[in-house]
């Protein structure tokens, strides 16, 4: 078999058969087939599509370019993975939050991508907390807490490790067949008693319609399910910052201080925190998929009550402490700057993009892979779609040392809120699940 045949195949629509993908993924490992010969197949991958026979073959030969977890409990195995967004903070909380309910979360996480801030990165803004840990240390912290939140050691799906860092330089990053199998190897390598996947729809994700968060939701359901792991994906809003009852916070300390203050219930029950509902949501279906809670009712209530106990934050902290690191309070953030509504008006849009874009130009996010963050930086929004505000209220407020968001601010083409003098309905959270 030619590689070449297989690109110029894939290049002219063409499908190609299972022992077609085992040959190109088993040669791209042992290096016979090239970087730049695999750069081409994804950009011919983007352009022609994959059929879902295709996806599923890719899944599977990416997923056995390396090892699986071991198992090292009885207790359910449950994850939970989000296809990012602006101030996605959910994993800290989810993670903890299902171990204190008798589940294993084996949470293999990745780093920002683009305008959409990175669990690993979040959870490093604490002081010692170290995110790449062997399957050996990772396993051992499982056993002992419940939980781990890493990035995927080199063992786990090689074959995506090395085409991900090929798509993420030759722009052939958005295509739902490359990125369920992506996503899904290494889903798979955990060997899973169920997963939830959480889609975003908006202009602070990477679908920004719901016809493509939609065709995403449905592949990674049909392969996930077709690989053997109950798979279920919730679409959510991210057409706006996700975030508390009392703002949403976008950066890596701000973040994990606003995960800190869910978990620990700081905030009424009694007020809608977006973060906190999603949260509960997808930890539901989780737990009803994996066949540890009947319903989504009784896993809700059962749910809410490990948050207001106090259990859900005692199991972050034993985390925390069983991946190196240390917590002593807050997290430090950089200096606070507020901006206030000129008149009154009702908020008609957020702008994500700006908003994203001034947090890598700050630092707190990547220009380029392997620079390093300044974790103090961040933006929290005070105003959802559809609020009411007042002239001299506060929308938003910076938080940098330097003048790079301030800068961002003036430069922008429009307002990063925008007021209508006329209502504006809420936007919904949770759009639909799947199936
Ligand atoms: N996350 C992944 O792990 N892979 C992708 O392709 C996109 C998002």
């Amino acid at each position: 078999m030619l590689c070449t045949n297989l690109i110029r195949k894939k290049r002219f629509g063409k499908v190609l058969d299972a022992d077609e993908w085992h040959f190109l993924i088993d040669s791209f490992c042992d290096g016979s087939v090239t970087d730049a010969q695999m750069a081409a197949m994804a950009m011919a991958i983007c352009i022609r599509g994959l059929t879902p026979d295709e996806i599923f073959c890719l899944t599977n030969e990416m997923l056995a370019s390396g090892t699986r977890l071991p198992r090292v409990s009885d207790r359910p195995r449950v994850d939970k993975h989000s296809t990012g967004g602006l101030g996605d903070k959910v994993s800290l909380i989810l993670a903890p939050l299902l171990a204190s309910l008798g589940c294993d979360v084996p949470m293999i996480s990745g780093r920002g991508l683009g305008r959409t801030g990175g669990t690993l990165d979040k959870l490093e803004a604490i002081e010692g907390f170290q995110t790449s840990l062997s399957i050996e240390e990772s396993s051992k912290v499982l056993a002992e807490v419940g939980a781990f939140i890493i990035g995927a050691d080199e063992r786990i799906a090689p074959a995506d490790r090395r085409l991900y860092a090929l798509r993420d330089v030759t722009a052939t990053v958005e295509s739902v067949g490359l990125i369920t199998a992506s996503i899904l190897s290494k889903k798979l390598a955990a060997s899973l008693d169920a997963l939830v996947m959480d889609v975003k729809v908006g202009s602070g994700g990477f679908m920004p319609t719901h016809g493509e968060a939609i065709e995403l939701a449905e592949s990674l359901v049909r392969v996930g399910e077709q690989s053997g792991m109950p798979t279920r994906a919730i679409l959510s809003d991210m057409d706006q910052p996700l975030g508390d009852a009392f703002g949403a916070s976008i950066g890596n300390a701000i973040e994990v201080n606003e995960a800190i203050a869910v978990l620990s219930d700081q905030r009424s029950s009694e007020l809608n925190s977006p973060v906190r509902e999603l949260t509960i949501a997808l930890s539901a279906s989780a737990l009803v998929q994996a066949g540890v809670m009947a319903d989504l009712a009784t896993a809700e209530t059962k749910l809410r009550e490990r948050l207001a106990s106090g259990h859900a934050m005692e199991r972050f902290e034993k985390m925390v402490v069983a991946q190196g690191g240390h917590l002593n309070g807050p997290l430090p953030v950089a200096r606070r700057r507020d901006f206030l509504a000129e008149r009154d008006g009702f908020v008609e849009r957020i702008n994500c993009p700006a908003i994203g874009d001034a947090i890598i130009a700050a630092g707190g996010g990547r220009k380029r892979g392997g620079e390093k963050l300044d974790h103090r930086v961040g933006i929290q929004t005070f105003v959802r779609v559809g609020d009411a505000v007042k002239k001299g209220q506060v929308l938003f407020a910076i938080f940098d040392d330097s003048d790079s968001i301030a800068t961002s601010i003036q430069n922008a083409s429009g307002p990063w809120v925008s007021l209508s003098e006329t209502p504006v309905a809420a936007r919904d959270l949770i759009l639909e699940s799947i199936p």
